[in-house]
């Protein structure tokens, strides 16, 4: 399979390791980047073919499928553009920072014929997939609640541009929540079940972010089994704190 990568970030490092390690059969041959130096790297990595523009590399590379590792303002247009150029997409989470978009891109994706996924690791974590089993086995007997707690330390490393994209709620579609927030609430949808309802409260104690840096919900589930959903980012030290408890 030839691999696009669009967007040559933070989350790409990550998606290359992972393929140069795990499978041979995917050749990134294209890697796209607004800024070239970003694009060049990878591309002297991969022996692939840089672009600066996503059209560019439609119009002149040799790949079937794309990565899409981009801001999230920026899924749907890319997405889209994609689809319709018939290469089959992967697609960071969140899929887009509206439900409107999200179902925009469904809507070509379905018309497609081509693959679309979204990237959301969180399900394939093994102590996620641990506790599904044991779950769905019963061999924990009831659950009765869950917590899932993204407490997460200030990191440099998401955060590297004079203004980033990050601190932007207009650019995430929010704050932390729809951020890494997303990968502590998947594992409580595939545990519990579908979300029916949720209260919340949002604070912002990472003064920098836009959006919101700490949200406190409560989440009750078709089942009527509840669970908290408790998400931080703040740039201090924190007392150890489990990821989960079911
Ligand atoms: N699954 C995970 O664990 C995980 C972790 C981090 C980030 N992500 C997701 O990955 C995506 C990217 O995040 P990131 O941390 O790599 O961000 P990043 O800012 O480090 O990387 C984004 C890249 O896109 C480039 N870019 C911006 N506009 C562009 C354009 N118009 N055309 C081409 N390139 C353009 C930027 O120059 C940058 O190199 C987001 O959706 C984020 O939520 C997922």
């Amino acid at each position: 399979l030839k691999l696009a990568f669009i967007g040559c970030g933070a989350i790409a490092r990550f998606h290359l390791d992972g393929i140069k390690g795990h499978v041979p059969r995917v050749d990134v041959t294209t890697l796209v980047d607004i800024d070239g130096s970003k694009a060049q790297a990878y591309a002297k990595e991969t022996g692939g073919r840089a672009f600066t523009s996503l059209g560019d590399a439609l119009a002149e590379g040799d790949f079937d499928a794309v990565d899409i590792l981009l801001p999230h303002d920026l899924h749907e247009a890319s997405a889209i553009q994609c689809l319709e150029a018939g290469k089959h997409v992967l697609l960071e989470k969140p899929i887009a920072p509206t439900l409107d978009a999200c179902d925009r891109i469904f809507q070509v994706a379905a018309q497609s014929g081509c693959v679309f996924m979204v990237a959301e690791n969180s399900q394939y974590w093994p102590e996620i997939l641990e506790a599904k089993k044991h779950i769905d086995a019963g061999t924990i007997g009831d659950i009765i609640t869950a917590r899932a707690a993204f407490i997460y330390p200030f990191d440099e490393y998401w955060f590297k541009e004079a203004r980033p994209w990050r601190f932007e709620s207009g650019r995430t579609g929010g704050g932390i929540t729809i951020d890494g927030g997303s990968h502590w609430i998947r594992p409580l949808r595939m545990w519990m079940g579908e979300v029916k309802e949720a209260v919340g409260v949002l604070d912002h104690p990472l003064r920098q972010m836009e959006g919101e840096s700490l949200t406190r919900a409560l989440l009750r589930f078709e089942s009527g089994k509840t669970a908290i959903f408790d998400a931080m980012m703040i740039d201090t030290t924190f007392a150890p704190d489990p990821w989960w408890r079911v």
